[in-house]
């Protein structure tokens, strides 16, 4: 139901996006670089040009050490004709059409196992390399900046490994990052956070440390960081997130603390998924303020009181889950969400006249703790019993495999 923003990524949409994309990037180059135009006019090669012969480079080296491919698609990667390789899309160059270049590779659930070598280096017209659903594995060629005018990587779901792969934050004009379902670990650098991008998912990889301060920096709309290690809490700071931010992914991320107030100005959200992480303390009343909220995923923390009126009668919201918590009380309509017919889920808390609740001894147990938010800034969590943490995750689209 939620519209996760993937269908930007789906593989039958390049074309169109090639014809979309690049006449915008080279009208800036050529802006850029009106002083120096008119030399080469007579440079023209008609067919093979330089730009193909650097790419037929790429590709033969690529091919060399891909060591699986049982879809046989790199099978007619042969002879100079590179524009009708399997998955190479090529697209004229818009400031000289007699000239043909390699502006996408879209090789998704090829099942492939190989490497990314540098040569991919030399493929400097290249606006998506979508690689989503194969088995490459080690680490991204360092000379990947070469790709100035990269505007889609997809690589998840593949076997990459290693720490955050930082040569991504020297790609210009990069705006979906896609890297989920691969083995990434460590530290998400701060970088990524003030690089331009519209997308990012770092879902299901190794992360861990902490979600970066600067978190509301970024300039994307869509943020999936579930199934990481990461921790800490959502910093107040996600309020500079405001003008951008429409689906925020936070499932499983072992996220603590209270969850700010201050998500409460994301006015763009149309996703909320906190769950499966330790938040403790009220479900902030600020969320009623969220007037194009669809779906909202408290679920399976520690969030105690009530459940605001307020975020019960958002005019967009469809689907309110906030099961597996510690809510003792439904204001108003909140009791009834059937009568508005928003899907909703209250099993396993402390409410005293609905089915399915937690027993009274684990309430008390509960109540019994208070939860100071202002004690309970970044980074300190309170230790409860976590006897709910077992629970299976119901997958989302976008946090499934590709
Ligand atoms: C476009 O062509 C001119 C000369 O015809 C050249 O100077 C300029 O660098 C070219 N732009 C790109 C992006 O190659
Ligand atoms: C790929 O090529 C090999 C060898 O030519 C052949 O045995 C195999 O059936 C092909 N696989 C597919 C999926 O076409
Ligand atoms: C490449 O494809 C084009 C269009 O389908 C065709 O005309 C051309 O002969 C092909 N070239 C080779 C070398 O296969
Ligand atoms: C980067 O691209 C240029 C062409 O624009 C090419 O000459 C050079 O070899 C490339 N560098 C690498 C490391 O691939
Ligand atoms: C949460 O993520 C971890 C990996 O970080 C994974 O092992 C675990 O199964 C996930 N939990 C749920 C409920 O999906
Ligand atoms: C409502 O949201 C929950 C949790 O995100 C999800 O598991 C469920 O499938 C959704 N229901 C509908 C009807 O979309
Ligand atoms: C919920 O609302 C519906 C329609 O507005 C009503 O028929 C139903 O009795 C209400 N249920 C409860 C438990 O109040
Ligand atoms: C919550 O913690 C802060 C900081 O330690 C303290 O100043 C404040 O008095 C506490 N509030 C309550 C209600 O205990």
């Amino acid at each position: 139901m939620a519209s996760y923003s993937l269908s930007f990524l789906l593989p039958h949409l390049i074309i169109l996006l090639l014809l979309l994309i690049f006449p915008s990037f080279f009208n800036d180059i050529t802006a850029q670089n009106r002083h120096t135009t008119t030399i080469h006019h007579h440079h023209r090669i008609p067919h093979k040009n330089n730009r193909l012969q650097q790419a037929y480079i790429a590709l033969q080296a690529w091919k060399r050490v891909i060591y699986s491919d049982p879809f046989n698609l790199t099978s007619d990667w042969k002879g100079p004709s590179v524009c009708n390789y399997t998955g190479i899309y090529c697209t004229s160059y818009p400031n000289d059409t007699s000239i043909e270049v390699v502006a996408g590779i879209d090789l998704n659930h090829g099942d492939i196992a190989g490497f990314l070598p540098d040569e991919l280096g030399l493929l400097t017209d290249l606006a998506l390399l979508h690689l989503n659903s194969n088995r490459f594995c080690g680490i991204l060629p360092q000379t990947l900046p070469n790709l100035t005018l990269l505007f889609e990587l997809d690589i998840s779901n593949n076997r990459f490994v290693g720490p955050f792969p930082t040569v991504i934050l020297s790609l210009p004009t990069l705006k979906f990052l896609d890297i989920r379902f691969n083995e990434f670990e460590g530290p998400l650098p701060t970088e990524l956070f003030n690089k331009n991008l519209d997308a990012i998912f770092v879902n299901n990889n190794r992360f861990t440390s902490v979600i970066p301060s600067n978190l509301g920096t970024s300039t994307a709309s869509v943020v999936v960081f579930a199934n990481n290690r990461l921790k800490g809490c959502l910093p107040p700071s996600i309020a500079n997130f405001a003008n951008s931010i429409e689906e925020l992914l936070l499932i499983n991320t072992s996220i603590s603390g209270c969850l700010p107030p201050e998500v409460g100005f994301l006015y763009k959200l149309k996703v909320l998924d906190v769950s499966f992480n330790q938040i403790v303390g009220p479900i902030p009343y600020t969320i009623a303020g969220l007037a194009h909220l669809e779906l909202l995923n408290l679920g399976h923390n520690m969030f105690s009181g009530i459940v605001p009126e307020g975020i019960c009668v958002l005019p967009s919201l469809t689907n309110f889950t906030f099961s597996n918590n510690f809510i003792c009380e439904e204001q108003g309509i909140c009791g009834n969400l059937t009568s508005k017919g928003i899907m909703f889920d209250d099993r396993r808390n402390c409410l005293p006249r609905k089915p399915f609740q937690r027993s009274k001894k684990e309430c008390d147990a509960a109540y019994k703790k208070t939860v100071n938010c202002s004690e309970n800034a970044c980074g300190n969590s309170v230790s409860y019993s976590d006897s709910f943490t077992n629970t299976k995750l119901i997958p989302l689209s976008s946090t499934s495999p590709p």
